[in-house]
């Protein structure tokens, strides 16, 4: 996996033409302190520390989605929110979640082919031909490229909805497993903006909007736990789990602080505690070594 995902990094730089010292994916973000505040209502499904009753120290960083951050706000609809849950004893876990519920990709291979296929994102975005190449052959992919070319940004990184799309394990006391995805629903509730709107935006429009907002107040966030049935795929990110799953809201996190010190951090999806499990899912396991070799780049370079 690691070969491949080497030759993954190699592939973004050329086909989006990365600044050095930058992420090799989510390149232009900012990152905040935050806490979370757990309510203690998943402490029967498990013993992670940060989803016992209490409080627990984190960062938090909101990006846009391109590998080049010279991109307009308007031109990345994708936009992240990673969390880094600072736990005791100098432990940490990280959620990493999208705007997106689903993934393009099912298996790192098909990943690392359509990128082959994809042969600049320099102008923007893939040609129409481009793009009806990869729907034919890949039609698992259908969801989310049609996802993106319908779907229209969050008017602020404050009012966007963020999934973990990959499926994970909460372990009980009792050593149960029980799947779930996460999703972070915003305080301020779901805002989208017209493609028009999002046009508009100067370069930065979120960035900036996120410092009005926190010079206000904390911007907050509420985190549900989807609770998966026997029958819900935990290793297929391009397939959503049905929207009757049942929802436990677990806590909530308060982001209050610019926290420039974060932006080096690295949000790798698979760094869990006791009490959580990666799930099966091979582009979960896959980002782990893809991550990696992206901040190593990154840090050589600044
Ligand atoms: C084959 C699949 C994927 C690859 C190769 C990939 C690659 C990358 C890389 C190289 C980075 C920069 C890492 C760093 O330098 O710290 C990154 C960041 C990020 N990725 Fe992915 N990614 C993949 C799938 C996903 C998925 C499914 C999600 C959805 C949850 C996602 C969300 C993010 C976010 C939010 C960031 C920014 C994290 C931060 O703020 O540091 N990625 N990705």
């Amino acid at each position: 996996m690691k070969k491949l995902a080497k030759t993954t990094i190699d592939q973004i730089e050329k086909v989006f033409d990365v600044p050095t010292g930058y992420r090799r994916a989510h390149a232009r973000g900012k990152s905040y302190k935050a806490r979370f505040i757990a309510n203690g209502s998943a402490s029967h499904l498990t013993v992670a520390p940060h989803f016992q009753k209490g409080e627990t120290a984190a960062f938090v960083r909101f990006s846009h989605f391109s590998p080049d951050p010279t991109w307009a706000d308007a031109m990345s609809p994708v936009k992240g929110m990673a969390v880094q849950f600072l736990l005791p004893d100098g432990e940490m876990t990280n959620i990493v979640g999208v705007t997106s519920p689903v993934f393009f990709a099912k298996t790192p291979e098909i990943f690392s082919e359509m990128l082959g296929v994809v042969k600049s994102f320099k102008k923007g975005k893939p040609s129409l031909k481009e793009l009806v190449s990869l729907l034919a052959d890949y039609p698992e992919s259908g969801a989310m490229l049609n996802n993106i070319r319908k779907m229209q940004a969050p008017s602020s990184f404050s009012t966007g909805q963020y999934h973990s799309i990959h499926a994970f394990y909460l372990i009980s006391q009792q050593s149960q497993k029980q799947p779930i995805k996460y999703l972070w629903e915003p305080e301020n509730g779901v805002e989208t903006l017209s493609p028009l709107d999002a046009i508009a935006l100067p370069v930065g429009f979120f960035e900036a909007d996120m410092e009005d907002r926190i010079a206000k107040g904390p911007v907050k966030f509420q985190l549900d736990v989807i609770i998966g049935q026997s029958e819900d795929p935990t290793d297929d990110p391009t397939k959503e789990w049905p929207k009757t799953r049942e929802r436990l809201t677990v806590g909530y996190l308060e982001i209050t602080e610019k926290a420039p010190e974060a932006e080096g951090i690295l949000f790798d999806p698979t760094v869990m505690t006791a009490g959580l499990e990666c799930s099966e899912d091979r582009i979960l396991n896959f980002r782990h070594h893809a991550y990696e070799i992206s901040h190593q780049r990154r840090m050589s370079e600044t």
